[in-house]
C-alpha cells in the first residue's frame, strides 16, 4: 500500500507533522508549507495531481506513481498549487532521460517516461474532457496517432542566446517555471540538422567584439532555427532569426553578421526583416510543393504533419464534398492536398504572409480551384451565412482559444461534415458541446501527438449533420 499523503515539517520534509487544531489544518495548507504527497495522476497543463484533506494539488516537476516532498506556492478554496522539492520515492514510469538537462529546462516534462505510457496519459486528457465539459464520453471510442518518433522531431526551436563577457556564445532554454538561463549542447526534440547547426553555433566567439567595449556584459538574445526538411544537407537548410538584444551597444546586427556565414545558412535576418523575407521551398507531400517563409506558423513535427494530412485526405475522400472551406488554414497545410481541380477549397486565415504562402504554392504547382483569403474567421462565416453560401465541408484548426464565438455562424451554414484538428482538448470539448447538443454528431475522435514529452495533445473530430 503507498504511503497516505501527509503535511511535514518544512526543515524535516520526511516527517508527518503533528497540528490537529483547525488553525494548524488551515496552516499546513498555505504558501511556503512543505507537505509530502503521494501523486495519484497527471493533469493536462503537465502537473502531477496529489489529494489532501480533501483538497487537490497540482504539482509542478511531478508525475503519477511519485512520492514526493513539495512546497506549496499558491492556494484557494478549492485547490492547490506546489512545486517538487525533492523525490522521496519516484514513480516507477520514470526512466533513463535521453536529454541531460531535461530536469532543469521547461520544455520537456516527461522526458524519460516511455512514450507508450505518456501517449496513455494524452487520450485520458482527451477522455476526461470531453465527458466533463461535452458530455459526450460514455459511447465515445477514441482513437490514438502516436508521433511516428519520439524523439529529434521538431525542425523549429526558439532558443535563448547568452554572449558571455569573456565573448563565449551559448544557446539553451529557460529553466522550468522560471527565467533562469539553462544552456545546452544539443536539444532531445529536435531534428538532427538542427542539433548539428548548435553545435556550429558553439564553435563561435565573439571576444573581439566584448575586449573591445569599454566594459563587456552579458549579452541577451532570442534566436529561431528552422530547418528546410526538403533540401539535402549539402545545400543551405536553416532559416535563422536573431532578434534584437538587451544590450543596444551590442546590435544584433553584428550577431546576425557573424552567425549568417555559418554552413548551411539559407536565410539570417531580425524582426524588421521577417514581413520581406522570401519564399523557401519547404517539402513536398501528396503531390504538392509546400513553401514556408521565416517566422511563419508551420507544423513543428513534419512526420507527424503527413499522418494528419492523410487522415484529413482519407476522410475527405470518403465523403466527396463538393465545396470545402478551410478555416484557419495557415498556408494550405491540411488543404491543398484535396485540391483535385474538380472540388472547390476556400481558405480562410488571418495572416497575411500564410496568404500569400498559400497562393504561391497554388501558383507553383499550377493547383486548381482552390482559393485562399486573408480575414477574420468570425467575420468571413457571418458574411458567408448572409450570402448564403453553401459548404459541403468545413475544416476548423483553430489556435487554443477554439471557435466559441464562430460556432454560431457555422451553424447558421451547417455544412454536412466538420472536421475539428484542435490543440487543446478543454477548448475543443465546450466547442463540441455547442455543436453535439443538437444537430451533430462525432462520427470518428483521433486523440494525436505532436509534441512527445511533453503534455500538449490534439484532436482530430470527424463531425456529421444529424439528419432532421
Ligand atoms: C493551429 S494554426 C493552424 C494552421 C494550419 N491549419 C496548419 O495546419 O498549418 C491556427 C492558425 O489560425 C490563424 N488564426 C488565429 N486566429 C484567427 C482568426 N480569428 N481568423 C483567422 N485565422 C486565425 C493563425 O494565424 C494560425 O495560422
Amino acid at each position: 500500500m503507498p504511503p497516505k499523503n501527509k503535511k511535514t515539517n518544512p526543515s524535516k520534509p520526511s516527517r508527518t507533522s503533528t497540528t490537529t487544531s483547525k488553525e494548524k489544518k488551515s496552516n499546513a495548507h498555505s504558501p511556503s508549507t512543505t507537505l509530502e504527497l503521494r501523486l495519484d495522476s497527471v493533469a493536462f497543463g503537465g502537473k502531477g495531481v496529489a489529494r489532501l484533506d480533501g483538497k487537490v494539488y497540482f504539482v509542478e516537476g511531478g508525475i503519477e506513481g511519485d512520492l514526493a516532498a513539495v512546497e506549496v506556492t499558491d492556494v484557494n478554496e478549492r485547490y492547490g498549487e506546489a512545486r517538487v522539492v525533492h523525490l522521496i520515492e519516484p514513480s516507477t514510469h520514470r526512466g533513463v532521460s535521453p536529454c541531460p538537462v531535461s530536469e532543469q529546462c521547461g520544455g520537456c516534462q516527461w522526458q524519460g517516461v516511455p512514450y507508450p505510457q505518456q501517449m496513455l496519459w494524452k487520450k485520458q486528457f482527451v477522455e476526461t474532457a470531453i465527458r466533463r465539459i461535452a458530455k459526450l464520453g460514455e459511447t465515445l471510442t477514441v482513437e490514438s496517432s502516436p508521433s511516428p518518433v519520439a524523439n529529434a522531431y521538431r525542425n523549429r526551436v526558439l532558443l535563448r542566446g547568452r554572449i558571455f563577457p569573456d565573448g563565449e556564445l551559448k544557446v539553451g532554454y529557460f529553466q522550468r517555471a522560471s527565467r533562469e538561463f539553462v544552456p545546452i549542447s544539443t536539444c532531445a526534440i529536435a531534428v538532427d540538422r538542427i542539433n548539428e547547426f548548435i553545435k556550429r553555433l558553439q564553435n563561435i566567439s565573439f571576444k573581439d567584439v566584448q575586449a573591445a567595449r569599454p566594459s563587456p556584459l552579458l549579452v541577451r538574445f532570442k534566436i529561431e532555427l528552422q530547418d528546410l526538411p526538403g533540401k539535402k544537407s549539402s545545400e543551405p537548410h536553416i532559416l535563422m532569426s536573431i532578434f534584437d538584444t538587451d544590450d543596444k551597444s551590442f546590435s544584433a546586427e553584428s550577431i546576425r553578421t557573424r552567425l549568417g556565414q555559418l554552413p548551411g545558412v539559407a536565410w539570417c535576418g531580425g524582426p524588421t526583416d521577417l514581413p520581406r523575407a522570401p519564399f523557401f521551398e519547404f517539402e513536398t507531400d501528396l503531390g504538392v510543393k509546400f513553401h514556408t517563409s521565416p517566422g511563419m506558423f508551420q507544423q513543428v513535427n513534419i512526420l507527424h504533419n503527413h499522418t494528419v494530412r492523410r487522415l484529413v485526405k482519407s476522410t475527405v475522400d470518403a465523403l466527396s464534398p463538393k465545396r470545402i472551406l478551410d478555416l484557419f488554414c495557415g498556408s494550405g497545410n491540411l488543404s491543398l492536398p484535396l485540391a483535385d481541380g474538380v472540388r472547390v477549397i476556400d481558405g480562410l486565415e488571418f495572416s497575411k504572409k500564410a496568404i500569400a504562402a498559400a497562393k504561391y504554392n497554388v501558383e507553383q504547382g499550377g493547383i486548381k480551384k482552390a482559393q485562399f483569403f486573408a480575414g477574420d474567421t468570425e467575420k468571413f462565416l457571418w458574411d458567408a451565412s448572409k450570402q448564403k453560401s453553401h459548404y459541403d465541408l468545413i475544416i476548423a484548426d483553430p489556435p487554443r482559444d477554439g471557435m466559441y464565438k464562430s460556432l454560431e455562424p457555422i451553424l447558421s451554414l451547417m455544412p454536412e461534415h466538420i472536421l475539428y484538428v484542435s490543440c487543446d482538448p478543454t477548448t475543443l470539448a465546450r466547442d463540441l458541446a455547442v455543436l453535439c447538443k443538437q444537430h451533430y454528431t462525432v462520427k470518428r475522435f483521433v486523440a494525436l501527438d505532436f509534441f512527445p514529452n511533453t503534455y500538449h495533445v490534439e484532436s482530430f473530430v470527424v463531425l456529421e449533420r444529424i439528419k432532421s
